[in-house]
């Protein structure tokens, strides 16, 4: 009898964005706004940071938390952004990307059979993380109000059962460029003390934010040890997607269990990456600014040619670099964006990956260069023409 793979394994489902990027990559000619990544390369600054990193000698192990200087340099960050006094030893820990932050906190605090409540429409990795710790994630659709969306917070509550344990949250949010007040904030806060829940905050898209310089972060409303994590990354603020270089914070207490159980995922980040980190942190402000301002363009002019096309409906994005438009024609928005990249060579990602209230839209991430962007709205709008 042939071994087979593990049910958990089997059961997790595979990433819908992936699927439309899969024919998208067979053809040429694409306008591809299908991934969340900018279409900018790495700075200069950061790259050399590297490059006298490993001259340096950064080529060993290092602690399984991250370098004592490169945990230093984010609480010092936290600090100067929000005001917030962390400890690096004890709250910080440096992961190999954004997701693996999400994964070693999720997989901390879930026992299998326990559940997570997940806001969406959302990235679908929370999600698909939480079923890979044989799980059960309860998905809490947003709901829109004038052009608005908002936290259905009677639904969320009554969602809370026996077995759950979690709620996860995105703030900036991707896809619905969302972020969330700090009224809202504060109710998550006081229905995870008042059920005995962990909050966790993805906020890795707290510096691309169009209203100031950060979005405030969850930590800032926190009073104590609270049962709050933030996990956050270096992919988007500073270009460096691939470089893979994120961090968590927490209590002290998952702090130091995600630092053991890194040792057994990927022991550390990689050390010249975390190395150049440090520089990106210390000299990163001005270049994130000119950044920020040129996504703003690029919201604002994608925004306003989507208000114009028939059938569509835009609501409001503070932050990331997603637009998350409602299309009449795309009540199947997988069939909606495929047609659209096959016909049109435009790909988009479908509002169905980012789970329940996703469908009927579809995201559009702008972090790319006027080049792409207006030929992309204008086969987007003939393509609705021949559509509706
Ligand atoms: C909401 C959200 N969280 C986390 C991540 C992970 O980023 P990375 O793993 O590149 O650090 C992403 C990447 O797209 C994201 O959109």
């Amino acid at each position: 009898m042939k071994p087979r793979l593990a049910q958990s394994v089997q059961a997790v489902p595979q990433s819908r964005i992936r699927e439309l990027a899969d024919i998208a990559m067979s053809m040429d000619g694409v306008l591809r706004l299908y991934f969340g990544e900018s279409d900018l390369p790495t700075p200069q600054y950061i790259k050399d940071a590297a490059i006298h990193a490993l001259r340096d000698g950064y080529t060993f192990y290092t602690e399984n938390a991250g370098l004592p200087s490169l945990r230093a340099a984010i609480a010092r960050n936290y600090k100067d952004l929000h005001g917030i006094t962390l400890d690096p030893a004890r709250n910080i820990v440096v992961t190999a990307s954004g997701v693996q932050a999400l994964h070693v906190s999720i997989r901390c605090v879930l026992d299998p059979g326990d559940e997570a409540i997940v806001l969406t429409p959302a990235w679908p990795n929370g999600s698909a993380i939480v079923g890979m710790c044989s799980a059960r994630a309860l998905q809490m659709p947003h709901v829109l109000r004038s052009g608005r969306y908002e936290i259905d917070f009677a639904a969320l509550e009554s969602a809370i059962g026996e077995r759950t344990r979690l709620i996860l949250y995105t703030s900036p949010s991707n896809p619905l460029g969302w972020v969330a007040t700090g009224s809202d904030q504060e109710r998550l806060l006081e229905i995870c003390r008042k059920h005995g829940l962990w909050l966790l905050a993805d906020e890795v898209y707290e510096r691309l934010y169009y209203q100031g310089p950060v979005a405030p972060s969850i930590l800032r409303k926190c009073r104590g040890e609270e049962a709050v994590i933030v996990v956050h990354s270096f992919s988007k603020s500073y270009c460096m997607t691939g470089w893979r270089l994120g961090w968590l914070v927490s209590r002290a207490d998952l702090a130091r269990k995600a630092t053991q159980l890194n040792e057994f995922i990927v022991s550390h980040a990689p050390s010249m990456a975390q190395k150049a980190a440090e520089v990106a942190l210390r000299q990163g402000e001005e270049e994130l600014r000119t950044m920020v301002e040129r996504l703003r363009e690029s919201r604002d002019f994608v925004r306003n040619e989507l208000q114009e096309m028939p059938g569509v409906s835009v609501p409001q994005a503070e932050g990331a670099f997603y637009l998350f438009p409602r299309i009449e024609a795309a009540a199947d928005s997988f069939d909606f964006c495929r047609r659209l990249l096959i016909e049109k060579k435009v790909g988009l990602a479908p509002g169905v990956a980012f789970g329940e209230g996703g469908e009927g839209s579809v995201r559009i991430c702008y972090a790319a260069s006027r080049t792409v962007l207006e030929p992309a709205v204008e086969r987007l709008s003939s393509f609705l023409r021949i559509y509706c």
